[in-house]
């Protein structure tokens, strides 16, 4: 199945296919690039790099693999400089191709260093976890971490296909696993609740659900390329999420674990202020029931507050709240930063 993701400066396909991690080489031909570096981690390196060198390689590609140390620590602008130098070393030009192989961190890594090598050289992201798949490799966003803070230095830099291989789930972590599961539950709350009946059921179509969740991605990415409006949906759970994510220090609790209790909370702060969202709390509770995922973390509503606060999507004293007016219905409301403190967690 493939959805395009319509864009003026060049729509992209997202290609939905079992198998299409061995059928890479194939996949990449109709691109104008004959040489292609595959950037991984060293953990994916070691699950997938061979097999989508010899894919690449029997379609008639030129392919080298450039590898890092895996993890988000390593999202850095070091790692990314890194990279650029073995592409340098290694004379790739802006005519070659760069294939972002791995999950978010491996995405918004290479991607940042596909954008800025030689300003620009083709970007194909090849997302191996369920939240990259759901969520990151499509849209554009690409960024390393700072000391100061996650995701400070980056770029909107779309790729010219995404490849989506369900397969290479089957090597996931249950964390990992997990942590994609909110996203996906968060696009069902925010847009489409047939993700959240197809969730419901004893064993979920998840080829279906991701291809959903990606419907729904590419339709805000494309109203919203910039992120000043609609997309901003898209933060669902995220304002609290990212709260608890940095009281947790970044490593406590996962980016997944931060945005499901973060729905929940924001969720609670709607019941308390008297907003008809019961039904919607009830149906998301049980979701993340169901998925083992938390729906509370140990964080008073002072302490959210206070990591709230550095919050790089506030503006002056608002936040721009992503709230619900029931499940399906997501809107953005401009709240005082104060208010939010009233909330239970
Ligand atoms: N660009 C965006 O729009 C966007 C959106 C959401 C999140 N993000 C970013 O994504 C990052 C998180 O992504 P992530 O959760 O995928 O983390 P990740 O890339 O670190 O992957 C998690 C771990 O799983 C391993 N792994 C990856 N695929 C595997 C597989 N198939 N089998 C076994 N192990 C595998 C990795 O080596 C890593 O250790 C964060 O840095 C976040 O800022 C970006
Ligand atoms: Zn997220």
């Amino acid at each position: 199945m493939t959805i395009t993701v319509p864009l003026p400066q060049g729509s992209y396909p997202i290609h939905i296919c079992r198998g299409a991690l061995p059928q890479a080489g194939a996949l990449l031909s109709p691109l104008s690039c004959r040489r292609w570096a595959v950037a991984a981690d060293d953990t994916v390196a070691a699950l997938y790099g061979g097999a989508v060198l010899d894919s690449l390689r029997a379609a008639g590609l030129v392919c080298e693999l450039l590898t890092f140390p895996a993890g988000e620590a390593h999202k850095t602008p070091e790692t990314c400089l890194a990279l650029c130098r073995q592409l340098a070393r290694q004379n790739f030009t802006r005519a070659d191709g760069l294939l972002a192989l791995g999950g978010g961190v491996t995405g918004d890594l290479a991607g940042f260093a596909a954008a800025c090598y030689q300003r620009g050289m083709t970007l194909v992201h090849l997302p191996t976890t369920l939240l990259a798949q759901v969520d990151s490799a499509v849209g554009g966003k690409t960024a390393v971490d700072l000391p100061e803070g996650k995701n400070l230095l980056g770029s909107i830099y779309q790729p010219r296909m995404v490849l989506v291989d369900p397969d290479c789930l089957s090597t996931l972590p249950r964390r990992q696993w997990r942590c994609g599961v909110a996203e996906i539950i968060k696009y069902g709350m925010i847009r489409d609740p047939a993700i959240l009946d197809e969730l419901e059921r004893q064993s979920p179509d998840w080829s279906g659900v991701i291809a959903r969740c990606l419907r729904v991605k590419a339709a805000l990415v494309a109203a919203d390329e910039h992120d000043t409006g609609v997309r901003r949906l898209l933060n669902f759970g995220h304002t609290f999420g990212h709260a608890y994510e940095a009281a947790g220090g970044y490593g406590a609790y996962t980016h997944g674990e931060a945005v499901a209790a973060g729905m929940a909370t924001i969720l609670r702060w709607q019941l308390h202020r008297g907003d008809h969202v019961t039904a919607a709390y009830r149906r998301l509770l049980a979701l993340l029931e169901k998925y083992g995922l938390p729906h509370e973390l140990p964080l008073t509503g002072d302490g959210l507050a206070q990591y709230m606060g550095r919050d790089k999507k506030r503006e002056g004293d608002t936040l721009h709240a992503v709230l619900l007016r029931a499940v399906g219905e997501a809107y953005i409301e401009d709240i005082p930063f104060s208010a939010l403190r009233e909330v239970r967690t």
